[in-house]
């Protein structure tokens, strides 16, 4: 066990007894729900900054049809709220890093150089990768230390991330802005006629707070040792931020936008709403068979949906809030659209956009059962998956290369679920079916006392891999499990 894991466990041993008496655990008692962490600094005025867009990577070489990029994490002080500096860990010094534009089937290789005082290890969330390049936990790259992560790409056009996965600092590193985008294109999505250019927008949507000196501090990590037990069931913050800038404004054209919304909160959910009609073309793994419109979107940690907004509904002039429906006061606004000119629009939605195979449950090798709940650990309270903590040396599933399996994932809170290197389609809720045609998702949101069904195969590569919550709070405090494929 590491120095690491026991001083988790210690905290979260204090932990059972403190965040029984807080309020919101009523419906699982003693389960701790998600807590807000209050900023000490006065909170910024909404819609007084612009939205920032991350700077797009450029590869500091390409050669025999390999793109390499540097990537350096580094602390740097940067503007968050109006007119205090925050210290941020960024990839690159920025919050967000800079986003990689990739290419389906390129090989792309990441050399992260540390820069940080302490180890990380980053992750492609959504990445179909080699197990070495996949970001282990324990596979750490030490304070000047460096390593390539090797992405073959293997894989359709999808939004996806990178970001830290330090086993048991997962949480207090992407806090600190170990995040970035990192976006994989393909030839069936670029013959598409959707919006294109500035007007396809990657959007980083995650909630910080701020003490009076602009910090972002985290309870339990060096700010304030000793006082993470009461957030053991997740950190919220009372600021919103998009692509690192709190409730950013965006002058748009009456025209159509292509949002990619990316939930990086540690643990909070999103019930995102314009007002308006919101049209779903894309999910954690793509694109969908077809357009899907719908009144509002939920997104739990680390889920993706690709959205089209079109602003030609609206006049010059005329706002447009994106709000979050699941939050209260402050955390119910995200940011701000404004109409401001006319412009000429040749894009459109169609009908048909990709294809998706349906994975046949009936094809599956096996059924596995997998309970994400909190229950005892080492004398103290754990997130637990069957009730076990995390644990690198065993082994929690065995799955064949090229099979196809079935998931029954089941919690006690809510739980984002989410499977490295296989993407998978939800079979059921509750033995519900979902309605429409499938898609390809990475992460899924266990709500409160669900059951969620998952149909997925195994392709690629063996090797080990993990699957966790992505509750950061609860994957450190141990809700995080090893697959082989074999
Ligand atoms: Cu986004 Cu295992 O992580
Ligand atoms: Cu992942
Ligand atoms: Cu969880």
């Amino acid at each position: 066990m590491t120095l690491s894991r026991r001083r988790a466990l210690r905290l979260f041993g204090l932990g059972a007894v403190a965040a029984a008496g807080l309020p919101g655990c009523s419906l699982f008692e003693g389960t701790p729900q998600p807590q807000l962490l209050a900023s000490t600094a006065p909170l910024p005025k909404p819609y007084a900054v612009p939205l920032p867009v991350p700077e797009i990577a450029k590869p500091s070489r390409t050669t025999g049809g390999v793109d390499y990029y540097d990537l350096a994490p580094r602390a740097a002080d940067v503007e968050i709220l109006p007119g205090l500096k925050t210290r941020v860990w960024g990839y690159g010094g920025s919050f967000p890093g800079p986003t990689i534009e990739a290419r389906s089937g390129r090989r792309t290789v990441v050399r992260l150089a540390n820069e940080l005082d302490v180890p990380t290890v980053m992750h492609l969330h959504g990445g179909h990768t080699p197990p070495e390049s996949d970001g282990y936990p324990t596979d750490l790259v030490r304070p000047a230390g460096r390593r390539d992560y090797d992405f073959p790409l293997d894989q359709r056009a999808a939004t996806l991330w990178y970001h830290d996965h330090r086993m048991d600092y997962t949480g207090p590193q992407v806090w600190r802005g170990l995040a970035g985008f990192f976006l994989v294109r393909d030839a069936e999505e670029e013959a598409l006629p959707l919006p294109a250019g500035e007007r396809d927008l990657p959007l980083m949507i995650c909630d910080r707070s701020f003490s009076e000196d602009g910090q972002m501090p985290y309870p339990g990590h060096g700010d304030r040792p000793g006082a993470l037990e009461p957030y053991m069931g997740g950190v919220l913050g009372d600021v919103i931020l998009v692509n690192g800038a709190p409730w950013p404004e965006l002058r748009v054209a009456r025209a159509r936008y292509r949002l990619r919304l990316l939930n990086a909160s540690n643990a909070r959910t999103y019930e995102l709403s314009t007002g308006g009609p919101i049209v779903r073309i894309g999910s954690d793994g793509g694109l969908l068979t077809g357009p899907v419109t719908v009144r509002q979107v939920r997104l739990a940690p680390a889920e993706r949906v690709d959205v089209i907004v079109d602003f030609a509904a609206h006049k010059v002039g005329d706002q447009v809030e994106l709000r979050n429906l699941a939050g209260e006061g402050p955390q119910a606004r995200v940011m701000r659209f404004v109409v401001d000119r006319d412009a000429r629009d040749d894009s459109a939605v169609p009908a048909k956009l990709s294809t998706i195979e349906r994975l046949d449950p009936a094809k599956a090798a096996v059924t596995r059962d997998f309970e994400f709940s909190s229950g005892s650990m080492h004398g103290g309270t754990g997130w637990l998956i069957n009730g076990k903590p995390f644990d690198p040396k065993r082994m929690d599933a065995r799955p064949k290369l090229g099979d196809t399996e079935v998931w029954r994932l089941s919690s006690d809170v809510a739980h984002p679920v989410h499977l490295h290197l296989a993407h998978f389609q939800v079979l059921s809720v509750n033995g519900k079916r979902p309605a429409g045609p499938p898609e390809w998702k990475d992460t899924v949101e266990l709500r409160d006392a669900q059951t969620v069904e998952i149909v997925t195969r195994f392709t690629g590569y063996k090797g080990r891999y993990v699957f966790h919550c992505h509750n950061l709070e609860h994957e450190d405090m141990a809700m995080m499990a090893n697959f082989e494929v074999v």
